[in-house]
């Protein structure tokens, strides 16, 4: 199949680019730079051993995304691009809604002019909202994002729903990912958040190299085992086989619309993850506990049920693997694609 790839220079879509031309697959991406670096489409072609083409340009220009599926065949598309910075979306809630909405309309507007039926979109367990049970099973409603960010989000998956409803032939994958970390395990790809990450893990990796004094940790006050917030963190590897395996289901499924959450289960402490950060990296990492972070659940994990038993898909790689991975890839590149040069087609 040839897939288009959305965000495919992206932290999550790179890792999927790599598995999909394992698995066989054509691709092409399609990036507009603006949250990643070019310098990782030359990463991207001498994992895959192949030519990666790109095309630079935002998916809310109608004119270039219709262009692009006028001039190439794509049997499915994988959208990842969107902006996701969930702080962020509160500061400019519009930019939010104008990108990943109309990004999204512009696909599927183009999708059905030229026949492309499979879609798979990038969700996120954020949808859920604060009053969730844990774990949480892809049937629970109703919706209830609490961020700009995540409203995008539920809204999309809305408009996805909806526009099935008026096509049966569609075949469309939600996937709600939990905490994604760790990276490629040849060190040549992974997370390289611009500015001040906001994320655990990204923020750890960089307190281990050197290009930041210590880390906060948000609260240890809260009721769970350590007193500090569980997550459930999946290796981004497992969740990139996790679209690949939700194509391979739609290549023989009935249902127009299917949800799956892609998480391993299992709640994990930031205090544990700290310690594991430390023994993968054989040096401390210095913290200080300060204030809550506002918003911020005490647990959440996945009932990953669903995904194991429709798409034989399974997280298998543990915390200590995650670690392990950040590790040789934050320690290769301290200042991620920064220091790289940029493949000549590429932003
Ligand atoms: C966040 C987003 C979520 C998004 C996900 C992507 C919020 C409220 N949610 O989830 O929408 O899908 O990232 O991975 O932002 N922590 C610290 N110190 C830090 C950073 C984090 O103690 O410097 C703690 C947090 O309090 C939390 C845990 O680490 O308990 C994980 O935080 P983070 O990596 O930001 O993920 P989430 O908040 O779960």
């Amino acid at each position: 199949m040839r897939v288009l790839v959305s965000g495919g220079a992206g932290y999550i879509g790179s890792h999927t680019v790599v598995q999909l031309v394992a698995a066989g697959h054509e691709v092409v991406v399609v990036d507009d730079f603006g949250n990643a670096k070019p310098a990782v489409m030359g990463r991207l072609d001498a994992l895959t051993g192949t030519h990666i083409p790109v095309q630079a340009f935002d998916l809310t220009d109608k004119d270039k995304t219709e262009r692009l599926f006028a001039t190439t065949q794509i049997d499915a598309v994988i959208h990842f691009a969107g902006l996701k910075a969930v702080g962020e979306s509160v500061q400019i809630p519009l930019d939010y809604y104008e990108n990943n909405l109309e990004s999204t309309f512009s696909l599927l507007r183009a999708m059905r002019r030229h026949g492309c039926r499979t879609l798979v979109f990038s969700s996120s367990a954020t949808v859920y909202g604060d009053r969730a049970p844990v774990p949480c099973r892809e049937d629970y409603e109703p919706l209830n994002a609490s961020s700009p960010y995540g409203r995008t989000k539920v809204i999309i998956e809305q408009v996805l729903r909806d526009v099935a409803h008026t096509d049966p032939s569609l075949r469309i994958a939600i996937l709600r990912y939990f905490n994604p970390v760790g990276a490629h395990v040849s060190g040549t790809i992974g997370e390289d958040p611009q500015g001040v990450p906001n994320n655990l893990m990204p923020f750890i990796a960089q307190v281990a190299v050197g290009r930041r004094a210590s880390l906060q940790v948000f609260g240890d006050d809260y009721p769970t085992a350590d007193g500090t917030c569980e997550r459930d963190y999946i290796h981004v590897e497992d969740l990139a086989a996790g679209h690949v395996a939700a194509l391979a289901k739609m290549a023989t499924s009935d249902a127009t619309v299917s949800t799956w959450n892609l998480g391993t289960g299992t709640g994990t402490s930031v205090l544990q993850v700290i310690s594991a950060f430390e023994q993968a990296a054989g040096r401390p990492i210095p913290y200080q506990v300060v204030a809550r972070r506002a918003g911020d659940l005490p647990a959440f994990w996945a009932d990953p049920t669903r995904a194991h038993e429709e798409l034989g898909w399974r997280a298998t790689r543990t915390i200590e693997e995650m670690c392990a991975d950040t590790w040789r890839w934050q320690s290769a590149n301290p200042h991620g694609y920064e220091d790289l040069p940029d493949r000549d087609d590429a932003g």
